[in-house]
């Protein structure tokens, strides 16, 4: 019989050693040993659940206590020794514990199992990155307030399908933007309650045969709830599946948001300049400045997207309870927090490096008659339906593109040939200030309303 080597925690079972190659395809303590600082709180936890419940000694505690807190400073001061016969973080620490504090590192994992052991320092791991993530949306939203305060009275082009199609306020653009990270901020708070529920005392799936007390555990470690079912503590990751999916959303946004920059950096819009510091120039080309970071985000939106889509697909198999292919959730995880910490982090400090061109913003939105549906809805109130103006007004508008002109340069007797209801207080309506004014309700791009939008976001971000 092959003998085994003594650290193989289930060396008992087993007549041979784990193959190399086995070994190192099974183990994930290269990545999982980012979470030991996690897995060392949970342990605290349950020990001193345990010791609470008399199910092990105070001096036990006490010993546990000790030498997980050298632990911490070797893994912090980087001395930690990780091993990858110990196959993962768990057993490493545990492993270590056992070397330094002998029989009550051993009697660390009574009452639990390495499966609602992982769950729980996942979770921990989510909760305190989500709050990190609302962090740094809010700082984003600070960003986009600071700089839409001093536009709600430069007007650009509003577009659909990317046809110049009324104008609004840059202000208001950048306020859409606002909204859409306010419902991120919103969504990551309540996924933070499905995300706060402790799986510790689910053991391997069914439970202990201890008098534990979970709710101790879930007390100590901040857990609002315990999770209810055993089998689907140890197996369940659907917390992490919408944690990724709403940084995908974020990731879309900011996407959306990096596709308008690059497009309105580009000289054919000319609309805005991006901070050379933001920018790479190009080996070949020496007159180019290429806005790689937004073009990076817009590329790294793909690979979080393709995150949610592998945490999806690694659960849509998986019988109850807990199975090896959880061990996949890790990386796809990490790489979702780091690429969205560091988005959202590059993303508000570029804001404030953002120059805006209004004299440009300007031009494009006189160009492609941004203000016909202005001129239809004068018709309207002064008592033509308006099916009726949206036609006088197509006609005047082929009328004034085949002059070259635009509508606001027609002379008088010229607009009367499509509507004789038209006068001359029409000239005030054709105007670009008159076009925002005149929205002047909730969500509307008048100044009055942007600015009392951004009064209404700065209070909700104070609060
Ligand atoms: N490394 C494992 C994971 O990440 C820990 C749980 C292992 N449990 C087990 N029964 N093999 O999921």
């Amino acid at each position: 019989m092959a003998t085994m080597q003594d650290n193989q925690t289930w060396s008992g079972r087993f007549n041979e050693p784990v193959a190399e190659l086995v070994k190192r395809y099974t183990a994930s303590v290269d990545f999982d040993k980012r979470l030991a600082l996690f897995d060392i709180q949970g342990s605290l936890a349950h020990a001193q659940m345990l010791a609470h419940c008399s199910i092990i000694s105070t001096q036990d505690l006490q010993d546990i206590q000790r030498g997980l807190a050298q632990i911490e400073n070797e893994i912090i001061n980087g001395d930690f020794v990780w091993s990858l016969d110990l196959e993962d973080v768990h057993l490493n620490i545990e492993k270590r514990l056992t070397t330094m504090v002998g029989d009550a590192g051993k009697r660390l994992h009574t009452g639990r199992s390495r499966n609602d052991q992982v769950a729980t320092d996942i979770r921990l791991y989510l909760r305190s990155s989500i709050d990190d993530i609302v962090l740094l949306l809010k700082a984003m939203q600070t960003s986009l307030l600071n700089l839409a305060q001093h536009h709600t009275h430069t007007i650009m082009p509003g577009f659909t399908h990317l046809q110049v199609a009324q104008p609004v306020s840059f202000a208001h653009h950048l306020m859409a933007y606002f909204e859409m990270c306010q419902r991120d901020v919103e969504r990551f708070t309540d996924a933070r309650k499905r995300v706060n529920r402790l799986p510790l005392g689910a053991a391997a799936l069914a439970g202990t045969s201890y008098p534990i007390k979970r709710e101790l555990v879930a007390e100590l470690l901040g857990f609002e709830a315990v999770c209810q079912n055993s089998l689907d503590a140890v197996s369940d990751r659907d917390f992490a599946i919408e944690f990724t999916a709403c940084s995908a959303l974020v990731m879309t946004h900011l996407s959306r948001l990096s596709e308008e920059l690059i497009l309105w950096m580009s000289p054919r819009f000319g609309f805005i300049d991006i901070a050379d510091r933001f920018c790479t120039g190009s080996s070949i080309m020496p007159q180019k400045k290429n806005p790689d970071v937004p073009e990076l985000v817009r590329g790294k939106t793909g690979r979080v997207n393709g995150h949610l889509v592998a945490l999806l697909t690694l659960m849509k198999g998986q019988p109850l309870a807990y199975n090896k292919d959880n061990q996949e959730d890790k990386e796809p995880l990490f790489d979702t927090v780091d690429t969205l910490t560091q988005t959202l982090r590059i993303y508000a400090d570029m804001m404030t490096g953002i120059t805006v061109k209004p004299e440009a913003m300007r031009r494009a939105a006189l160009q492609g008659y941004a203000t016909a549906t202005d001129l239809a809805d004068y018709l309207v109130k002064k008592g033509l339906p308006f099916r009726d103006a949206h036609e006088a007004v197509a006609l005047a508008v082929r009328y004034a593109e085949q002059k070259n002109c635009d509508l606001a340069e027609l002379k008088l007797d010229e607009l009367q040939q499509f509507s004789s209801l038209i006068s001359d207080d029409i000239y005030a309506v054709l105007t670009l200030e008159g076009s925002l004014a005149a929205r002047n309700h909730t969500g509307g791009t008048a100044p009055q309303q942007v600015e009392a939008a951004i009064a209404r976001a700065r209070k909700l971000l104070a609060g």
